[in-house]
């Protein structure tokens, strides 16, 4: 009875299988590459438990191919749309994710990509590392203020679903002296929230001066920013989206920033990732990572952990700690 990792995963989530005395086969060693479904099934034989990254699919077919043998599925991720947790509920097959702790880190990187884009720090740096920097200059990569800057103004910040990471963006704002309004279908709790006032989504998007993402991907919010709602925001306004790809209709996106009906955006997810969208990659008015808003060495490190028990869980059994679809019990 072992587990099959498709992919190899930070090391306290080895060690945590190791001190349990559980055999693990890792389906892909090199960093650099994926897994395909094909892999996945041939490496199957003889494991109980799969767990997976957000990069892989784990859809019907292959839940269908996996078969009986299959106790659960370990997701190492918060998100879990890469899963067909409907099937995988029909085939009462546990699925679980890593909820929790990557709130901090993910929060932190939405920061990090508000600050960047909003003060052109990854061209300024590629103008130093090129060795132009010749003479200081007035006019030299004027960017946004974020904070109060010299007007005195209080920026908005939008934070377009207010679960636990939206919150923990919101709380750093505190520190810019901005005003934070959310959309979230849990209205309830935010309209008691100190540090938030609730708006909806258009509202939101024709008054903020930054808007950050921190919705799951589901039907509901697939392509939620579109054409119609780039219109609305300010033509100074900034795009974030830590949450995922395709929230975002990328090619609607492309054309704003082209037309600078928006004026920069800063991404750490794709609608087709790993790949970008056409024009994408030649903006001047994009920050683009891939997808590191929870790669600390902590983050990941405690996700491993979080996965590799869940996955010891459904080895044994018993019902894992994180259980998305816990009616399968
Ligand atoms: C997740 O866990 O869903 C994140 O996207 C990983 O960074």
């Amino acid at each position: 009875m072992s587990i099959l990792i498709t992919r190899n995963i930070p090391e306290p989530g080895l060690e945590v299988l190791r001190e349990a005395g559980v055999a693990f086969t890792i389906g892909q060693r090199d960093e650099e590459k994926g897994i395909t479904k094909e892999s996945i099934l041939r490496a199957w034989p003889g494991h109980r438990v799969l767990l997976s990254l957000l990069t892989e699919t784990v859809d019907r077919e292959l839940l269908l191919g996996l078969g009986s043998d299959l106790l659960g599925v370990a997701n190492m991720a918060v998100g879990y749309n890469n899963v067909d947790v409907v099937a995988a509920s029909e085939m009462k097959i546990p699925v679980s994710n890593t909820p929790g702790v990557l709130t901090e880190s993910t929060a932190d990187l939405a920061w990090a990509l508000l600050l960047a884009a909003a003060r052109h720090i990854p061209q300024a740096h590629a103008y130093m590392t090129a060795g132009r920097y010749g003479i200081w200059g007035p006019n030299m990569y004027l960017g946004a203020d974020v904070g109060l800057g010299a007007s005195g103004r209080r920026k908005v910040l939008g934070i377009v679903g207010y679960g636990r990471i939206g919150r923990a963006v919101a709380r750093r704002a505190a520190g810019f002296d901005m005003d934070v309004i959310a959309y979230g279908r849990d209205r309830g709790p935010i309209d008691v929230d100190p540090q938030a006032t609730f708006a909806e989504l258009d509202d939101l998007l024709g008054r903020s001066d930054f808007v950050s993402l921190h919705t799951p991907l589901t039907d509901a919010t697939r392509h939620m920013i579109g054409r119609d709602q780039l219109e609305s925001m300010k033509s100074t306004a900034i795009l974030i989206n830590t949450a995922r790809g395709p929230v975002v209709d990328e090619d609607a996106l492309v054309q704003a920033l082209r037309d600078r009906q928006i004026a920069a955006a800063g991404l750490d997810v794709y609608e087709k990732e790993p790949a970008m969208a056409d024009g994408l990659a030649e903006l001047d008015n994009l920050v683009r990572l891939p997808h590191i808003a929870s790669a600390t060495h902590g983050t990941r490190g405690r996700m491993a952990v979080i996965a590799a028990q869940n996955a010891l869980a459904m080895l044994a059994g018993h019902e894992a700690p994180n259980v998305i679809n816990a009616e399968v019990y």
